[in-house]
């Protein structure tokens, strides 16, 4: 599996940041100082999380419905979702990051 570089100067905290990485839709989110990165579709019905998501107390919200995600997991923590969504590992490079898209 790849690694994928991706910049992230001009990203700004909580916010759910799509990125298009080994030809998969993510966002790439930072929360306490750390980096998370999870599919840009809400596992209830489809919603791009970069479209209509936030991000709030370490949980990815899809606006659409109400669903919530962990941001480390993926797993749901509030329905109307019922499956988690995917996660990617995200690691530091110099100024970057890189994240491993299978
Ligand atoms: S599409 Fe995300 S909660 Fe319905």
């Amino acid at each position: 599996m790849p690694w994928y570089p991706t910049a992230i100067a001009a990203l700004s905290p909580a916010v759910p940041h799509p990125v298009t990485l080994g030809g998969r839709s993510l966002v790439l989110v930072a929360w306490e100082d750390a980096w998370y990165a999870l599919e840009d579709r809400c596992s209830h019905a489809g919603c791009a999380f970069s479209e209509d998501g936030a991000v709030e107390d370490g949980r990815l919200v899809c606006d659409c419905h109400g669903s919530e995600f962990d941001l480390r997991s993926g797993a749901v923590r509030r329905p109307p979702a019922r499956a988690s969504v995917e996660t990617f590992e995200v690691r530091s490079i110099g100024s970057g990051l890189e994240v491993l898209v299978p």
